[in-house]
């Protein structure tokens, strides 16, 4: 294969089907689409090109400046693009929770500005979220912007709708009977499920998102997902939850038993294909075929594994780490409202930690809370209680959901006295209970 320029080298992956030793699906032929193997790393490479391809030599004229709200693979592909056209590149993004992403970004010649998420609860005056702070920007910038604008942006379904589709029917020599994907921006979901519907109207799509409060890299929960311009409910059959845990498992059997080194998006895709066709398989009397995506590589993924799964890369488990609580243990967590926290208090003088992003504390906190965010908080407790077991704790994350999972943590570490606040700091900031700025 021989090509004038390295974006000619996009698309075109392969479809490698699982062997079904390890899928154990008995009726069912079970397919990876491999964008991990793509040149710049992942199934974003074709949205990224296809979005700033038509835009480039006006961009090149004007001196334009690339920009993303992206935190990952588009604009990792991003920033390669803007390299080879001579443009700068600059990823905005909430916060950068993969310390190793962060640093290929930066490898790659990208800038970065970080946001806080909007849920994060900044100064309640301030009425504006980030991502309309975002656009703000944009259009007040003096600079020539290009903003290509993945969320919003119909050439990131059509990169998918002209190319991933359309390889998959050609390579199947149809179009399969399930296509399973995660969603982030929905573009590659959308776009393929398009396709193959137009090719046999009977194709059943599933789409996978990460489960509340738990945060698999590069897709959204099923709240968040709702947030999305390009994501229509319609365009899946059905839409499911994976845990982080159960894409890391998927992951580790994607890489060690079928030889394809894929992230936890992959993974999960994986898991999910393969939970939502045990039932139906053991139901069909004929041959059907499933097709699901790996997005991207697990390398830039070892500090999130590293934190969930220590034991894979050679460490020990922690004793204590959130991923090992139950449904049950977060749901019986000690929690206090705002009503009844204001007097406990004035009475009991607990350690208020607050365990959101530097820059939401910043902007405003509880009298003296300290500032611990949620995952040094948990990488703290891995090595045991960081306070007195007679330090009575009270734990705030944005609404409520981290504060109960880290409140169950320290209950089963012995903590007799400590609790989540109930909604956090937007319900505190709500009912007009004080909040500080240094
Ligand atoms: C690792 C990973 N997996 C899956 C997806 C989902 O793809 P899409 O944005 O097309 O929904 C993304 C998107 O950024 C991603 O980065």
């Amino acid at each position: 294969m021989r090509y004038d320029s390295i974006t000619d080298a996009i698309g075109n992956t392969p479809l490698v089907r699982i062997d079904p030793a390890v899928h154990g699906l008995r009726s069912i032929d079970l397919y990876a689409k491999l964008e991990m193997l793509s040149p710049f790393g992942s199934v974003k490479d074709r949205t990224a090109w296809n979005m700033a391809r038509p835009e480039l030599a006006a961009a090149v004229e004007s001196g334009s400046q690339i920009v993303e709200l992206s935190s990952g693979n588009t604009a990792k592909a991003l920033a390669v693009i803007a390299g080879m056209h001579g443009l700068r590149f600059k990823s905005v993004t909430n916060r950068m929770r993969i310390p190793e992403i962060k640093e290929l970004l930066l490898l790659l010649g990208a800038e970065i500005e970080e946001l806080p998420g909007q849920s994060e609860c900044l100064d309640p005056t301030n009425t504006e979220d980030p991502l309309t702070l975002f656009h703000q920007a944009l259009s007040g910038s003096d600079s020539p912007l290009l903003h290509t604008d993945q969320y919003f942006n119909p050439r990131n379904i059509q990169a998918h709708a002209a190319g991933t589709g359309p390889e998959i029917i050609t390579d199947l020599g149809g179009a399969p009977d399930w296509f399973i994907a995660c969603v982030g921006t929905a573009g590659s979901s959308t776009g393929v499920a398009t396709v193959l519907r137009a090719h046999d109207p009977s194709v059943r799509v599933v789409g996978l998102v990460a489960a509340k409060s738990d945060f698999i890299p590069g897709i959204r929960t099923r709240d968040e997902v709702h947030e999305v311009g390009l994501f229509d409910p319609r365009t899946y059959d059905s839409i499911e939850e994976v845990d982080s845990g159960e894409a890391i498992d998927g992951m580790v059997t994607l890489i060690r038993r079928c030889g394809m080194l894929a992230g936890p998006t992959g993974g999960a895709a994986y898991f999910g294909a393969l939970r939502h066709l045990r039932e139906i398989d053991a139901t069909l009397t004929e041959r059907k075929t499933a097709v699901f995506i790996v997005c991207d590589r697990v390398e830039s993924y070892l500090s999130y594994i590293r934190h969930r799964r220590p034991e894979l890369l050679g460490g020990t488990r922690a004793r204590h780490a959130i991923g090992d609580l139950t449904a049950a243990e977060v749901a019986a967590a000690p929690a206090i409202s705002v009503q009844d926290a204001r007097p406990w208090i004035d009475a009991v003088r607990p350690l208020v930690i607050d365990l959101r992003s530097t820059f939401a504390y910043s902007a405003l906190h509880m009298a003296g809370a300290v500032n611990i965010v949620d995952e040094i908080f948990g990488e703290l407790l891995r090595g045991g209680l960081p306070f007195s077991l007679k330090q009575p704790v009270l734990l705030a994350c944005p609404v409520g959901e981290q504060s109960a999972r880290y409140a169950a943590l320290l209950t089963r570490m012995g903590h007799p006295d400590c609790r989540s606040l109930t909604g956090g700091i937007v319900a505190w900031r709500d009912a007009g209970a004080p909040l500080e700025r240094d």
